[in-house]
């Protein structure tokens, strides 16, 4: 069966560059980074390289970078981590209704600590207006987090005006740059952002490893106690390999990112025109120009996106759905609910998110193959307006 992966936002295969460059960290290279000799300095270069490149790549000072186990535990290290460290001086966060899990989820485990937190609506774009960020703003707000990119719609937020409103107020700015860092050129040197999170597995490197940059001067308290890696913010020895991969990722896409992502924008585009132009009644979700050049997320109306994804699996292609299968019920997606979507589109959304190594053959068999399992889906659906007609007559 012809294999096509569209789920790039999910995660991405690993670059075979990356691939070669852990090679030695898997065989002699072994040492502990802490360790004051020979093997363990070895790996500390590694490491350290490492950090130089992903510093580099974002504009960004080495040391101000963390290296955690995932977006995940950064986004927790970040909003923890001040909350813990400067929740004298206020208990309010603003965020986004929009945000992934791991920054909402960390929010509202703080609002069992006693903190507020207010979730900025977006528009039907899905893109939170700054306006809506200043009016949040009150005079305990510790923390602004909002994300860089929307990982279902790809919608790609104002950060740069959304950042300078915190600045202005005083009040520390955090973005989860998850699958905006790759994708869309960030310098965080020139962003009044104070800590930014990305993630090695989504830009071909490996799952597992991710980071924090911490701006020079922003304290923080860390959530893992232990050794003093990571300059006491990140006890634990480091995942080495993650790392070496992520360096490795980053240096590539420091040369190969423009290229890459006018090819995977030429290929989406094909893919979004193959798709509006043969079947009817879909929806675009997210904005249509300000996205991430990857991302495409449409309703098939009068279909399940679930019945959908497993079809198209059927057929070989990997895709996501927004909906997620709660104890037998379908509820839609929390971000396109968020957006005002019917809730009835929202549970016929798929995201489709291409990425390195896909091909114009990729999207032509892909268009056929969602054109197919839509037209036959619908003839199932006692809702589609043809199947009505048709047992009307
Ligand atoms: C926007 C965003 N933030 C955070 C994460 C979590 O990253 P990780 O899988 O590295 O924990 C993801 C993963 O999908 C994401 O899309």
């Amino acid at each position: 069966m012809r294999k096509i992966y569209f789920d790039n936002n999910a995660t991405t295969p690993v670059h075979p560059e990356v691939r070669k460059a852990i090679e030695p960290f898997l065989s002699d290279q072994f040492g502990n980074p802490s360790s004051i000799h020979w093997a363990g300095r070895d790996v500390r270069k590694g490491i350290e390289d490492a950090r130089q490149e992903i510093a580099s790549f974002f504009g960004s000072q080495p040391l101000e970078l963390v290296f955690t186990s995932s977006g995940t535990e950064s986004d927790n290290l970040a909003i923890k981590g001040i909350a813990y460290r400067q929740g004298n001086a206020g208990k309010h966060i603003v965020t986004s209704q929009v945000e992934h899990p791991a920054v909402i989820n960390a929010c509202r485990f703080l609002e069992t600590q006693g903190f507020r937190v207010t979730y900025v609506p977006v528009n039907r774009h899905g893109i939170v207006e700054p306006e809506k960020v200043r009016e949040a703003l009150t005079r305990d707000t510790i923390l602004v987090s909002v994300m860089y990119a929307n990982n279902e719609t790809g919608s790609v937020m104002a950060i740069p005006e959304i950042g300078a409103i915190a600045r202005d107020a005083g009040v520390i700015m955090h973005t989860d740059a998850v699958q905006a860092a790759g994708k869309i050129p960030i310098d965080f040197s020139q962003l009044p952002v104070d800590m930014l999170t990305f993630s090695g597995h989504k830009v071909n490197a490996l799952k597992g490893a991710g980071g924090l940059i911490v701006r020079k001067g922003i304290e923080i308290e860390a959530m893992s106690h232990g050794g003093h890696q990571e300059r006491g913010r990140r006890g634990g020895t480091e995942n080495v390999v993650g790392i070496i991969a992520m360096g490795k990722s980053f240096q590539l896409l420091r040369t190969r990112m423009a290229d890459e992502v006018a090819e995977v924008l030429r290929l989406r585009t094909k893919f979004e025109k193959g798709l509006f132009d043969r079947i009817p009644e879909l929806v675009l979700n997210g904005h249509p120009t300000r996205r991430l050049p990857n991302t495409v997320n449409i309703s098939f109306r009068y279909v399940e996106g679930e019945a959908m994804l497993l079809n198209l699996d059927m057929m070989g292609i990997a895709c996501s759905s927004g909906s997620a299968c709660t104890s037998g019920s379908l509820e839609p997606s929390p971000i396109l609910v968020a957006m005002g979507a019917d809730p009835t589109d929202a549970q016929g959304a798929l995201r489709f998110s291409l990425g390195w190594g896909n091909t114009d053959a990729d999207v032509e068999y892909a268009i056929d193959a969602v054109e197919t399992v839509t037209s036959k889906l619908r003839a199932l659906s006692p809702l589609y307006p043809s199947t009505k007609e048709a047992k009307a007559r």
